[in-house]
């Protein structure tokens, strides 16, 4: 498993709460029962449940499954539940997440979808691979090449598959029979603290990649357009909501 920091998960959650669909979230809600218990899976520090929890109906249970401790005793609400994601699933009504599938592979995915059976998941938040700097610089593609594949490395549920995660988990549930809807969650990063954050990681990946490519030149660059107030990014991201068909009732000719 790879390890994330609590800051990290902190500096983001409020990129990720103005990113997720709403219009998702309201979906997701309607096929849920009363007393639904929802299971979120990578569920980090827990920032999801205070989020999505508000359109949710009354009385759903939460459980939050993460293999790392630390993260996890950090969560306010829901039962909270230390377990690898790599053996089998826990059982639930419904399953949710945000920014897991991408760092999974096809196995891993399949065997969500086999797992699930129909039980409605809601997946906020997998890279979909897009990034839009508001001023481009000479190495953007060669660091964001680099990045995509680093991206698609081993993360511990089998080779991820980076930004085509989406669209892949999207594939997989409608052959198992369910409707999909994908929307976009793109973050459109200004405030300085994460958009740095962001460009730092992506030229230590990159690097760590491609060692030729000059990716501290890239960086120095788009820090101090940060630090001048210059630059926007926009990283796409996709919610995918994977509903059941429901069965049409059959009305018998009079
Ligand atoms: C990108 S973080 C997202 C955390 C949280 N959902 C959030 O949005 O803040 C991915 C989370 O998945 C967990 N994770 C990754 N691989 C895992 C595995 N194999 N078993 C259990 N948890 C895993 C990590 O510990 C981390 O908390």
């Amino acid at each position: 498993m790879t390890g994330f920091s609590a800051d990290w998960l902190a500096l983001r959650a409020p990129a990720d709460a103005a990113a997720r669909s709403r219009a998702l979230a309201r979906m997701f809600a309607r096929a849920l029962r009363p007393g639904a218990h929802v299971a979120d899976l990578g569920a980090g520090r827990g920032a999801l449940t205070g989020w999505l929890g508000k359109f949710l109906p009354k009385g759903t249970r939460w459980t939050l499954v993460d293999g790392d401790a630390r993260l996890l005793s950090l969560a306010l609400h829901g039962r909270k539940r230390r377990m690898s994601l790599g053996g089998r699933l826990p059982e639930a009504d419904a399953y949710v997440s945000t920014a897991l599938i991408d760092l999974t592979g096809p196995a891993w995915l399949r065997h969500l979808v086999r797992h699930a059976r129909g039980r409605p998941m809601l997946m906020h938040l997998a890279v979909d691979g897009r990034h839009e700097f508001s001023i481009p610089h000479p190495l953007d593609e060669a660091v964001l090449t680099a990045f995509a594949r680093h991206q698609r490395r081993f993360k511990g549920l089998g080779p991820a598959l980076g930004g085509e995660a989406p669209f892949a988990f999207a594939t997989m549930a409608r052959r198992a029979g369910y409707r999909v809807a994908l929307a976009r969650s793109d973050w459109s990063l200004r405030e300085p603290a994460l958009l740095l954050a962001t460009v730092e990681g992506i030229a230590r990946a990159a690097a760590e990649q491609q060692p030729f490519l000059d990716a501290a030149a890239w960086l120095h660059a788009r820090s101090r357009q940060i630090a001048d107030g210059k630059l926007n990014l926009v990283v796409g991201h996709r919610d995918v909501l994977a509903i059941r068909h429901r069965r049409r009732p059959t009305v018998r000719p009079a």
